[in-house]
């Protein structure tokens, strides 16, 4: 019976198409603080990400963390001795992150925290010694114009030699989804009013990799790994590619067996060295639900 009623209670509740971004990040912004620690698998994303800009980390730097949310990077980075800026588009989320700041006594490390957009940011050029642009900001952009923007603004802002990381969600991965967790959403948004159209929205997705309803019914788009590298790099003049990173392995499809594995400290210690030996193969990049592309500013 409790069973039942957990089931119930946990069903995604029907909901109409265009939630706006905002008011989706601000109704789930609790919840966003724990999406990359709540199990091993969800950590994948978070510690690979980790890995990649430990490796150009230097204390004392300036780090702008752009549609960083609740601001679970930006305290790792802090707690590490970067100089902070956090911006969002959502107010809930910048409260809940001015919360944790607090919490994890690392105010001193955070210089600002700023409502707005990746669109249009309100920085000078050359400020930062390190940009990300991670978890998928730039995912929840509707047209290439829009995209181009935000990568422009990300390179505009970062001082010459300045790594940029960009994490986006990817196209592969949530087709692979379709089968496994959609007949949830069809039976969530479609049987009561009757808006969802299993076939036209997956139809959209795999030609478009446009989504109008996996993230909360709010816009999404999921790139191809070369769509996200051909994007940026036509986009960012003056910069070199660092990195282009699967960052996680195995795929949503394997979360349950993957945290049991995980339970073993010693086995999700040599899965992490596995997945650190492979996860910069292009091929790779087709199985993970979050990409990465890690690029440099030049003169
Ligand atoms: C999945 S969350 C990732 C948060 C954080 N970067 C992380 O990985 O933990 C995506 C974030 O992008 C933010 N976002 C979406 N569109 C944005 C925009 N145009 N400008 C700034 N932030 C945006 C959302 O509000 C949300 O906080």
């Amino acid at each position: 019976m409790f069973d039942l009623l957990k089931k119930l209670i946990n069903k995604p509740k029907p909901c109409s198409n265009g939630v706006s971004v905002r008011d989706f990040y601000n109704e789930s912004a609790e919840k966003e603080f724990m999406r990359t620690t709540k199990n091993a698998a969800h950590m994948l994303e978070f510690q690979t990400t980790e890995y990649f800009y430990k490796k150009y980390l230097k204390k004392g730097m300036k780090v702008l963390d752009a549609g960083g949310g609740p601001g679970r990077y930006t305290i790792d980075l802090a707690k590490q001795g970067c100089y902070m800026t956090l911006l969002d588009i959502s107010d809930k989320e910048l409260e809940i992150a001015k919360r944790k700041i607090k919490q994890h006594h690392v105010d001193k490390f955070v210089d600002s925290v700023d409502l707005g957009s990746i669109t249009e940011l309100p920085y000078k050029d050359n400020s930062f010694d390190m940009v990300l642009c991670i978890g998928g900001p730039l995912s929840h952009l509707r047209t290439d114009k829009e995209r181009q923007k935000a990568i422009k603004e990300l390179v505009r802002v970062a001082k010459i030699d300045a790594p940029i990381f960009i994490s986006v969600m990817a196209r592969p991965a949530v087709l692979n989804l379709c089968v496994k967790d959609f007949k949830e959403y069809i039976k969530s948004y479609g049987y009561k009013d009757n808006k969802y159209d299993f076939w036209k929205e997956t139809r959209l997705l795999i030609q478009q990799g446009d989504d109008n309803w996996f993230v909360g019914c709010s816009y999404a788009h999921f790139f191809w790994p070369s769509e996200l590298k051909d994007l940026v790099l036509k986009t960012a003049k003056n910069t070199k590619l660092l990195h282009q990173v699967a960052l996680e392995w195995p795929n949503q499809n394997a979360h349950k067996e993957f945290n049991e594995i995980a339970k073993n400290k010693k086995h999700y210690k040599k899965w992490l060295d596995l997945h650190f030996s492979v996860c910069e193969h292009p091929d790779m990049l087709s199985l993970s639900a979050h990409i990465m592309i890690v690029i440099q500013k030049k003169k």
